[in-house]
């Protein structure tokens, strides 16, 4: 059961954040679109992973999803409805590539109306260029563990910039490379399904690179792009006071965060990560640290939970593991609600390394909705908004030069490995039917950018 603060009453005003503030929502490609085989699209990792039994929880896959793909003007105008002024998908690279020789034209001229249709509707463009959807014939020559594949990625990124750089100046290169290394490679969850600590480093490495090498072609395609990356991000905390916990915690840390975080930012790669793996160490090519640590406009936070770690010798690289805790408020995942781990690493990543600009790309909580009556009464997401945009204001009130918030999900999706068991939209979806229905969050937040300044 979840739990949600009632006693707690937060009044919120647009206009208590800065001018300018971006107000959205995001999405990503394999999770709602479908189409899987129209207009030359090719199959991703994903489409071949959801083949396989036992990977998905409901052995479903992103197929069909939310037929964004055919229904991307109603979706719009969902977006645009709640008042938001941005809009966060990601372009899919399978539609993209093609032969691997030419870029699909159709492909492209799906992203182009999708893109007039934002700006028709008032919603500023922020692409992500990478959001898990390797075409399948990439992960066949090594996919991400492959150097292969960064020189690939850099030519799509062009491809994509030429096409649609005239109307949008946003570019995310990649969302959560630690989900793409180590779900993809290390704990196996998330496609290719890879079980391997050297594989997973040395995908991490390349999904940087590959961030590295793609921005200056962004620039250069792009006049004024404003260029940056999204990671995800956890605070992490040590179970107990001992120094053993600690030290787990700051390995921990090491590869959930500093691992990204500290070449993005010019420090290289953590020594105290590099050390303690150093029999699966990637392979790193002189001047590789440096383009990774090429400068970027903005950095994303997708902010989702934090992690309370204990020392466990023998478990996994880092001989850590996360911490159930008792006792505390979590979503129907299971994950931990902790608005106030979003203002610490927004000060956090502020502090020590300073980006010109934050924005927080991804934040959201899923819980098991029921439509009652035409309605969805999804209090407890409601709150955990309003406490997160509440710790957002504080963050902004600190100082911390976040310029905007995106909100997962326009739409409830398919959500990876739990198929379509965990809604976490603002909008809820019928998948039988494809009835979309605006849930009370989404209302709350559509209120709430009109101005109403609605108490939860
Ligand atoms: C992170 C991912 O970027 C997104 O694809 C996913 O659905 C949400 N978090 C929720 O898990």
């Amino acid at each position: 059961m979840s739990m949600t603060n009632t006693d707690t009453f937060i009044a919120l005003a647009r206009t208590d954040f800065p001018p300018g503030f971006v107000w959205g929502t995001s999405t990503s490609a394999y999770q709602i679109e479908g189409a899987r085989r129209e207009d030359g699209r090719v199959d991703s990792i994903w489409d071949r992973f959801c083949e396989q039994p036992g990977r998905i929880r409901d052995g479903s896959s992103g197929s069909v999803a939310c037929d964004h793909y055919h229904r991307w003007p109603e979706d719009l105008d969902l977006a645009r409805a709640l008042g938001t002024n941005g809009y966060r998908f990601s372009i899919a690279w399978p539609r993209i590539i093609g032969d691997g020789h030419q870029p699909n034209q159709r492909g492209l001229d799906f992203y182009d109306r999708l893109v007039d249709g934002m700006l028709e509707r008032g919603l500023q463009p922020w692409p992500t260029l990478y959001h898990w959807d390797l075409p399948q014939l990439l992960q066949d020559r090594g996919g991400w563990m492959a150097r292969g594949t960064v020189h690939a990625f850099v030519d799509y990124v062009d491809a994509v910039t030429r096409r649609l750089g005239d109307r949008v100046a946003q570019w995310i290169t990649h969302n959560e490379p630690w989900c793409t290394a180590m779900h993809g490679h290390m704990d196996g969850m998330h496609a290719p399904g890879i079980r391997d600590v050297a594989s997973a480093l040395q995908a991490s490495h390349h999904v940087l690179l590959s961030h590295g090498l793609a921005v200056p072609v962004i620039r250069a395609n792009v006049p004024g792009a404003r260029v940056g990356i999204a990671l995800s991000l956890h605070p992490i905390h040590p179970a107990s006071g001992s120094a053993d916990d600690a030290a787990a915690a700051h390995r921990h840390d090491g590869l959930r965060n500093r691992w990204f975080l500290d070449p993005l930012f010019g420090k290289g790669y953590p020594q105290d990560v590099l050390e303690a793996l150093r029999d699966a160490a990637p392979r790193i090519e002189p001047g590789d640290v440096e383009a990774i640590a090429v400068p970027t406009d903005f950095t994303g936070l997708n902010y989702y939970f934090p992690e309370a770690i204990a020392a466990a010798p023998g478990t996994g690289p880092l001989h850590a593991r996360v911490v159930h805790r008792e006792g505390v408020e979590r979503t129907a995942f299971g994950w931990e609600v902790a608005p106030s781990g979003m203002l610490g690493l927004l000060r956090r990543i502020h502090d020590e390394y300073g980006p010109r600009e934050l924005y927080v790309t991804e934040n959201g909580s899923c819980y098991d909705d029921e439509v009652t009556d035409g309605q969805v009464h999804d209090a407890a997401r409601t709150s955990f908004l309003v406490r997160h945009l509440a710790a957002l204001r504080e963050a902004i009130a600190a100082g911390v030069p976040v310029a905007g918030y995106f909100a997962w999900s326009l739409l409830d999706n398919f959500e990876w490995a739990e198929g379509y068991t965990r809604r976490f939209g603002l909008t809820y979806v019928d998948s039988a039917t494809q009835q979309r229905i605006l849930k009370d969050s989404g209302k709350w937040y559509r209120d709430f950018l009109h101005g109403a300044a609605p108490v939860a």
